[in-house]
């Protein structure tokens, strides 16, 4: 059943097909049954030619994470905020010398020369300088080059084996089914269309703000500062100064420019006026300020001008820089800087996945890919991110296991979950088969904020007319929040309760496979305002919409609540979502129940009472929040 899959996908792509490749004693390890949209099959790759294999080797104890994680994290637990040390995290879920002498054993049993055979130094990858028909035996395929709209080359399988007593030590290989290729690479924001990681850019009308009031009437056409403040009821200024962080993190070439930064705080936060935002680089970054425009400058403004005037002058905002002008960079590029033990690569290049420093290319940077050499702040916020179905399951499951660990480490990280409702980035829905196209019946969920370990911030906005102190619903103008249901990741526990009472008493009734009814992770957790922001951007203040807006707008708040924790010599709030859904944190949220995240030809889902997968548990009630995390440990 399995192998005849793969040989329809074959023939369907014109490949030829190898005698039967599997034996008992080999399985299927992943395949593949459609090419990602915009690429397209280029010619059979030259058996000469290098192929520089990763295998990705299983982590025993990485099931046990959610376990670890609701140990320092579940509002009741006795160890609540004894989070673990980056070394402590590397030890528990190092690969076994079990898993490490399996692969060994079989590449060298292979007639893989040993000098090519190398454990990576945090031990979590064998490596293998290998070719193309080696590779090829090897994993019982076969290795195509494929051509991107765009002229980029990506070389990948259909499907891969490994044998039976090999496989359960292996979480995947690279190169082979994976097109998580860094498109960002060269593209400018402006015009690229098949830019994945880049997708979730906030939204503008195109409408230049030319009379901002200030009066707390007006934020149901123009947010302000102000209005978040009015809308959350945050009334705190930090007090512990350098003990806390908090960062945003971008990618190259998306950039702030500083002379907004100024514009914005002149009318907004003018104690900060001519004070840059700390800018750690990350394999290069630079804030580049050759291109300027909406495209490449909206979400750096934003997330910056928004966290900066709620965490006022007396926090100072950090901005990663991820990825150099030539390559720009990935969520792993970022990941490995953080944690050590992540680093996927070293040595080698794989110019055909994540971005590989040193960069050789004219311009590129020279220095050593970054592993663990950056402090993770306490909280970071993102508002980029990928369809799930852009990565394959293993890629996804292994990043997300990342984001569980620097929750471990005390860290809190907060996504937007993208602006299309229930279509994915770019306008595409799931077909049956898996593939994306614009013109699929099924919802296309987004990542990281599938990702059980991470928090997902859905968007809403002040009803038409509406005032500050009425009830917000669910965004509508110009985006739609979006939510639903991970096809990739199982339901953690803590969201068990919320998401049955609504998939019992609200769930739509849509043609069976439209969404996720297995009981999935699902998202959002929760959502903040994300309609007509004031920002400056490129001189001018624009219109502005977008999970990507809310997303930094929960994460300053959070780290509001961080700062007021370390000032009673608490330690930072870390992994937030077995508190968010416990039952102490029940009033902590301005529950949404009105409106909905329309897409692929649909309504979506609707707004409920309690937990539903547009707007999550709501809009943070902030001193409520701030009191329930000081009644903790
Ligand atoms: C700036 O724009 C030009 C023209 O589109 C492009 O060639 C160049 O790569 C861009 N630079 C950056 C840093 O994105
Ligand atoms: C639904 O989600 C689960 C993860 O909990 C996954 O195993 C399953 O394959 C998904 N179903 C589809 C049709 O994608």
């Amino acid at each position: 059943m399995r192998s005849s899959l793969v040989a329809v996908v074959s023939l369907a792509l014109g490949l030829a097909v190898r005698a039967s490749p599997v034996g008992s004693d080999w399985t299927l390890h992943e395949k593949r049954s459609f090419i990602p949209e915009g690429w397209s099959l280029a010619r059979k790759l030259d058996s000469t030619a290098p192929i520089p294999l990763r295998f990705a080797l299983t982590q025993p104890n990485i099931q046990e994470i959610e376990k670890h994680l609701y140990d320092v994290s579940h509002p009741e637990s006795p160890n609540y905020g004894n989070h673990w040390t980056a070394d402590q995290v590397a030890d528990r879920f190092a690969p076994s010398p079990e898993s490490i002498k399996v692969v060994f054993d079989w590449l060298l049993n292979s007639g893989v020369g040993p000098e090519r055979v190398k454990l990576s130094p945090y031990k979590g990858w064998v490596e293998v300088a290998s070719t193309a028909k080696e590779a090829a035996g090897l994993l019982r395929t076969d290795y195509n080059v494929y051509a991107h709209d765009s002229g980029k080359e990506h070389i990948a399988c259909e499907s891969y084996h490994l044998p039976a007593h090999v496989a359960p030590h292996v979480d995947f290989v690279t190169p082979t089914i994976h097109f998580d290729v860094p498109l960002s690479k060269r593209a400018s924001p402006d015009t690229a269309s098949g830019d994945s990681i880049n997708a979730f850019g906030p939204k503008t009308s195109g409408e230049i703000v030319s009379d901002i009031s200030g009066d707390l009437k007006d934020c149901h056409t123009t947010m302000t500062p102000d209005c978040v403040r009015a809308l959350y009821g945050i009334k705190y200024t930090p007090v512990s100064g350098g003990k806390n962080s908090f960062a945003v993190v971008q990618y190259t070439p998306a950039g702030f420019l500083q002379s907004d930064l100024d514009m914005f705080a002149k009318k907004f936060n003018p104690g900060v006026v001519g004070k840059p935002p700390k800018v750690v680089s990350i394999d290069g970054g630079v804030v580049q300020t050759t291109n300027k425009s909406f495209g490449y400058d909206a979400e750096a403004d934003v997330d910056i001008q928004y966290s900066s005037a709620i965490l006022t002058s007396k926090q100072q905002v950090t901005v990663y820089q991820v990825g150099d002008l030539v390559e720009g960079g990935s969520f792993n590029n970022f990941l490995d800087a953080l944690d050590k033990s992540y680093c996927t690569f070293e040595g080698g290049d794989d110019p055909n996945y994540d971005s590989v420093f040193p960069d050789t290319a004219t311009g590129g940077y020279k220095g050593k890919q970054q592993c663990g050499t950056v402090k993770p702040a306490n909280v970071i916020s993102s508002s980029y991110g990928y369809n799930e179905a852009d990565l394959s399951a293993k890629y996804a499951t292994r990043q997300c296991a990342e984001y569980g660990k620097l929750g471990l480490m005390g860290v809190t990280v907060v996504s937007g979950t993208g602006d299309s409702g229930v279509t994915g980035n770019r306008g595409m829905c799931l077909n049956a088969d898996g593939s994306q196209s614009t013109t699929g019946k099924r919802f296309n969920p987004t990542f990281p904020g599938t990702c059980p370990f991470v928090t997902a911030v859905g968007a809403t906005q002040i009803k038409a007319g509406g005032s500050v102190t009425d009830p917000e619903i669910a965004c509508k103008d110009h985006i739609q929040s979006g939510g639903g249901f991970s096809n990739y990741f199982a339901q953690p526990s803590y969201q068990k309760s919320a998401v049955s009472g609504y998939l019992k008493y609200h769930a739509p009734k849509y043609p069976a496979g439209t969404f996720n009814t297995s009981g999935s992770r699902a998202y959002p957790d929760i959502a903040a305002n994300g309609a007509h922001y004031t920002v400056a951007v490129v001189g001018k203040f624009s219109d502005v919409y977008g999970t990507s807006v809310s997303a930094p707008v929960v994460a300053s708040m959070l780290a509001l609540v961080n700062d007021a924790r370390i000032a009673k010599g608490k330690k930072p709030i870390g992994f937030i979502n077995p508190s968010l859904y416990s039952s102490k944190f029940a009033s902590s949220f301005h529950d949404i129940t009105s409106g909905n995240n329309p897409g692929c030809g649909t309504d979506g889902f609707s707004t409920a009472k309690g937990w539903d997968p547009v707007t999550g548990l709501g809009t943070p009630n902030f001193p409520k929040l701030l009191s329930d995390y000081l009644s903790l440990a």
